[in-house]
């Protein structure tokens, strides 16, 4: 029997657990792999997310689904168990990124503006990923803050395809992931959290006219915004109350409560402010949906150092995930504390 889109997405965001951004590209995992000094050889990358996948404990208790990347989803570990059988024995969805990244959008702003795209043959990629086992999918649209940007065109654009990518999901029996990326990176000088507001709030606001009219049930998504906080070069930075405060409002304000939950991207974040971001938002309690994590690097960078590219450290990466994992389910909780 075909289990209901909405109660997966409810398991998804079951109270005190998130979900691990696995699901980096060949190129994306490269650069991480690059920053500890290891080659990013196919089996290295299966050894990486093998050692992720047994954390058993870790992933019992914090993890409710796993994104993957395609290479990940077929993969076998060294005793010959598939790396999907691996995290459903630890009690997590496994979950597979189907876009194909973002490119240039044509026009004038092509130089920074980008269009993700993925839906060609999406239907027919949506069975065959049913099929390997995923039960959940991710979309990123990628949304730049510069001087006099985003573009109307570049937000409706990917509004549009998240849609028609959310819609074929379901048709599909599986959770879509929206995500729609403001990102916080970039060098423009007017990037303070009240411009990422703006354009966050116009995002969200497009994006659920667009899933409205794909005819996308929202109990049966989940959405992955960013924070609404300052860009990484901005002087202005804000405390993480004023993060907390205007992200819930930014989100109360967009999001309908008939969407299950919300779990933020952590996007450059510190792994600590991201925890404690979304600690102060759980704790200030009154919120319509469950607010939690999918993190990628503030769930993986420790992990990712403490291994080193070496199968010695197996048990110390294990750890530093474990410990990430195990602050991040406080922070969905409301309970994390420095
Ligand atoms: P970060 O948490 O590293 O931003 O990654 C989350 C993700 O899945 C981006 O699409």
């Amino acid at each position: 029997m075909t289990e209901k889109l909405e109660d997966i997405a409810q398991a998804m965001v079951a109270p005190g657990k998130g979900i691990l951004a696995a699901d980096e590209s060949t190129a994306t995992i490269k650069k991480r792999f690059d920053s500890i000094g290891a080659a990013s050889t196919e089996d290295l990358r299966r050894d990486y997310r093998e050692m992720l996948f047994r954390s058993t404990d870790a992933m019992k208790n914090y993890v409710s689904g796993v994104i993957l990347y395609d290479e990940t989803i077929r993969q076998k570990a060294k005793d010959g168990t598939t790396l999907v059988e691996i995290m459903k024995a630890a009690g997590a969805i496994p979950g597979i990124k189907v876009d194909t990244g973002a490119k240039p959008l044509a026009g004038p702003t092509s130089k920074i503006e980008t269009v993700t795209e993925g839906l060609d043959g999406l239907r027919e990629r949506l069975a065959e990923y049913y099929d390997l086992g995923a039960r959940f999918a991710k979309w990123r649209a990628v949304i730049t803050i510069a001087d006099g940007l985003p573009s109307w065109g570049c937000i409706k654009a990917n509004a549009h395809a998240l849609a028609r990518y959310a819609a074929l999901c379901q048709e599909a029996n599986i959770v879509p992931i929206v995500e729609p990326e403001v990102l916080m990176d970039g060098a423009h000088a007017g990037h303070d959290i009240d411009e990422c507001y703006r354009v966050t709030e116009w995002t969200l606001r497009t994006v659920f006219r667009e899933l409205y009219d794909a005819r996308v049930s929202l109990e049966g998504m989940v959405l992955k915004p960013n924070m609404v906080i300052a860009g990484q070069k901005s002087a202005h930075q804000s405390s993480p109350e004023e993060v907390a405060e205007k992200t819930i409002r930014c989100l109360k304000s967009t999001v309908p409560s008939a969407v299950p939950g919300i779990a933020f991207l952590s996007g450059g974040q510190s792994d600590e402010l991201a925890t404690k971001h979304l600690s102060l938002m759980n704790a200030a309690g009154n919120l319509p949906w469950a607010l939690t994590f999918s993190y990628g690097r503030a769930l993986q960078a420790a992990a990712l150092k403490a291994w080193g590219g070496k199968s010695e450290n197996v048990a110390a990466g294990q750890r530093a995930f474990a410990h990430r994992a195990r602050m991040n389910s406080l922070a969905a909780l409301g309970k994390w504390d420095d």
